[in-house]
């Protein structure tokens, strides 16, 4: 399998809570490695276009409103299977049902506020990816 780049973003409920650092730790431990990374408000409007595939969702406004409550820390990831393997590292969408030492098991609130996202697939990582990040910026 080919190296890979997957798009993350530490939520907000993770920098309220000084998370980054754990965060990163978690990542990198897991083999991949952190190749863009920046803090940033995002807004209104760039949270709903990023999830805009869950716009007819009861939990869209919430989900919106939580994503621009406070910084985020969007980054890029790159390593072998770097989507499936990120997929793994944060562990269910619920973290009451995440497998054990995945970063929602450890550090998420909840089913929303659930400390991180990554990409799902080959497509939409590269999507996300060019929302926030332009290929200079990207140090591999
Ligand atoms: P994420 O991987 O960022 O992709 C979509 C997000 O929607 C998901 O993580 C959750 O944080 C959020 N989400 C999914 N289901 C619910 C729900 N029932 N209530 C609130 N937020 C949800």
């Amino acid at each position: 399998m080919a190296r890979e780049r997957t798009f993350s973003i530490l939520k907000p409920d993770a920098t309220e809570r000084n998370l980054t650092g754990a965060i990163n730790a978690m990542i990198e431990q897991a083999g991949l490695r952190i190749v863009a990374q920046k803090r940033v408000r995002i807004t209104k409007e760039q949270a709903e276009r990023f999830y805009a595939v869950h716009k007819e969702r009861p939990f869209f406004g919430e989900l919106v409103a939580f994503m621009i409550s406070g910084p985020v820390v969007v980054q890029v990831l790159e390593g072998e299977n770097a989507i499936s393997k990120y997929r793994e590292v944060m562990g269910a969408t619920d973290p009451a049902k995440a497998a054990a030492n995945t970063i929602r098991k450890v550090h998420a609130r909840s089913i929303g506020e659930n400390s991180v996202h990554g990409s799902d697939a080959p497509d939409t990582a590269e999507r996300e990816i060019a929302q926030f990040f332009s290929e200079n910026e990207i140090v591999g």
